[in-house]
C-alpha cells in the first residue's frame, strides 16, 4: 500500500515544519538504499527520476522495480518525475506509475513556462496527480549533473512566484534563492529574506532543488520558512563512489559484484543522515494516517461484437490498444476473448487507471471519443461497463 497522494505528504510536511526528501535514483542500489534509509528512519520519502538521468537506466524497466519496492515499503513513499522534459514525458511517466510530476520550463520566459506548466497541471490533475512548478532558474556548477543545467542564476521574485502560480494552479513551487545543482563551489549565499516573502505570498509548499552541500543551519532555515520538499542527488553519488574507490583498493582482483558491494548501505548512510536532519524521521505513522492512499481503478467493460468478422475485430482491438494506452493516467490496457465460446460476453477491455480521476478525464479525451464513437460503439453489441476502485489491506 504506501504508496501514497503526494500533496497530502507534502501539505503534511508544510503544516508541520519538515521537509520530505526528494532521492533522485539512477539504479537498484539508490532504490534499496533510500528505503532502507527511510524505513530506518520510519520517515516519508519521495522517489525521484530526473529525465536529465534517464541516459543511465531505462526507465520504463525501472518503474517496476521502484513501484514494487515502494508498495511494499511500511513508509509513506510518492514517486515523482524530476525535471521531465515535456508534455510526453510527463503523460508517459504517469502512466509508467509516477505520482508526482515536475516538468522544467524555468530556463524559458514567464510566459513560456507559464503555458507549458499550465497545460501540464491540467492533464496531471485530470489524473489526480499534483505538479511541481519551477520558476526561477537553478544552474549547475560542479559534478556530473553541472551540464545538464548550464546558465547563470536566476532569482524567482515574490510578485512573478505569486501570479505563476494563480495562472498555472501548480501545487508546490520550486524557487530558486542561490543553491546549485551538484557540487557547490564555496559556501553558497542563499536569499532567506526572499523565501520567507515568497512563502508568506503564496502559502504552498516549497521545493529546493541542489540539495548537495548546504549546512544543517541552512537546512533548518529553509524548512522554517516553508521548503517541504528537498531534491537531493549528487551527496549520493558521490558517497557510492567513494565506496566503489574503496572497494577496489581493497581488493585488487574483486569483479563487478566486488566492486559495488555495500553501495545500498553507503548511500542508505547518507539519506539516513538527511531525512533525520530535515525532520522526517518518525513521521510516518501519522503521515499514513493522514494521506489518501494511492488506489487504481479498474475500467471494466464486457461486450459482444456485432458486423464484424474475426480479422476486423483484431484490427478494432489493436486500433483501441494503440489509441488508449497513451491517454494519461492508463496504466494498463488489457483486451480479452472469452475462453467459452458460449460465454454470455465475447471480449473484454480491462483498462487500468492510476486514480479514480481519471474516469471523467479519459471518457473526454479526445482519443478516447474518437475511437468509441468511430470504432467501437457502432460494432459493440449488448455490453457492461462497471468501474471498480481496488480493495486493498
Ligand atoms: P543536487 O545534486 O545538488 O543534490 O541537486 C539535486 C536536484 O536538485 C535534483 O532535482
Amino acid at each position: 500500500m504506501p504508496i501514497v497522494n503526494m500533496k497530502d505528504m507534502l501539505q503534511h510536511a508544510y503544516e508541520h515544519n519538515y521537509a520530505v526528501g526528494a532521492f533522485d535514483l539512477v539504479s537498484l542500489d539508490f532504490l534499496q538504499g533510500i528505503l532502507d534509509a527511510a524505513e530506518r528512519a520510519q520517515a516519508p520519502v519521495i522517489l525521484s527520476l530526473a529525465e536529465s538521468h534517464f541516459e543511465f537506466f531505462d526507465f520504463a524497466l525501472l518503474m517496476p522495480a521502484v513501484e514494487a519496492a515502494a508498495k511494499r515499503a511500511s513508509v509513506p513513499v510518492a514517486i515523482h518525475l524530476d525535471h521531465g522534459a515535456s508534455f510526453e514525458s510527463a503523460a508517459k511517466a504517469i502512466n509508467l506509475g509516477c505520482n508526482g510530476i515536475m516538468v522544467d520550463a524555468s530556463d524559458k520566459p514567464l510566459e513560456e513556462n507559464t503555458s507549458i506548466t499550465k497545460t501540464l497541471v491540467e492533464m496531471a490533475h485530470g489524473c489526480g496527480i499534483p505538479v511541481e512548478g519551477e520558476l526561477g532558474y537553478v544552474p549547475g556548477v560542479e559534478g556530473e549533473d553541472a551540464e545538464r543545467h548550464p546558465g547563470e542564476i536566476c532569482y524567482t521574485t515574490v510578485a512573478e512566484a505569486q501570479t505563476y502560480v494563480e495562472n498555472t494552479g501548480v501545487d508546490f513551487l520550486a524557487v530558486s534563492i542561490g543553491t546549485v545543482h551538484g557540487r557547490m563551489q564555496g559556501k553558497p549565499e542563499l536569499d532567506f529574506q526572499r523565501l520567507q516573502q515568497i512563502n508568506k505570498a503564496l502559502g504552498i509548499p516549497l521545493v529546493i532543488h541542489g540539495g548537495t552541500g548546504l549546512s544543517d543551519e541552512q537546512f533548518q532555515q529553509l524548512i522554517s520558512n516553508g521548503v517541504s520538499k528537498i531534491n537531493y542527488y549528487t551527496a549520493l553519488s558521490d558517497a557510492a563512489a567513494r565506496q566503489i574507490e574503496q572497494n577496489a583498493s581493497a581488493a585488487a582482483n574483486s569483479g563487478y559484484t566486488g566492486l559495488v558491494n555495500n553501495l545500498r548501505d553507503a548511500i542508505g548512510a547518507e539519506t539516513e543522515r538527511c531525512i533525520r536532519l530535515w525532520g522526517g524521521a518518525d513521521r510516518a505513522k501519522e503521515v499514513l494516517a493522514r494521506c489518501r492512499p494511492w488506489t487504481p481503478v479498474e475500467h471494466l467493460i464486457i461486450y459482444n461484437v456485432e458486423g464484424l468478422d474475426t480479422a476486423g475485430v483484431k484490427k478494432m482491438i489493436a486500433e483501441g490498444r494503440r489509441l488508449l494506452s497513451a491517454i494519461p493516467g492508463v496504466r494498463e490496457v488489457f483486451t480479452g476473448e472469452a475462453m467459452k465460446e458460449d460465454d454470455k460476453y465475447r471480449y473484454t477491455w480491462l483498462v487500468r487507471f492510476c486514480h479514480p480521476a481519471v474516469i471523467d478525464s479519459y471518457r473526454e479525451h479526445p482519443d478516447h471519443v474518437a475511437f468509441a464513437d468511430n470504432h467501437f460503439r457502432p460494432v459493440a453489441g449488448g455490453r457492461i461497463s462497471i468501474d471498480y476502485i481496488a480493495i486493498e489491506n
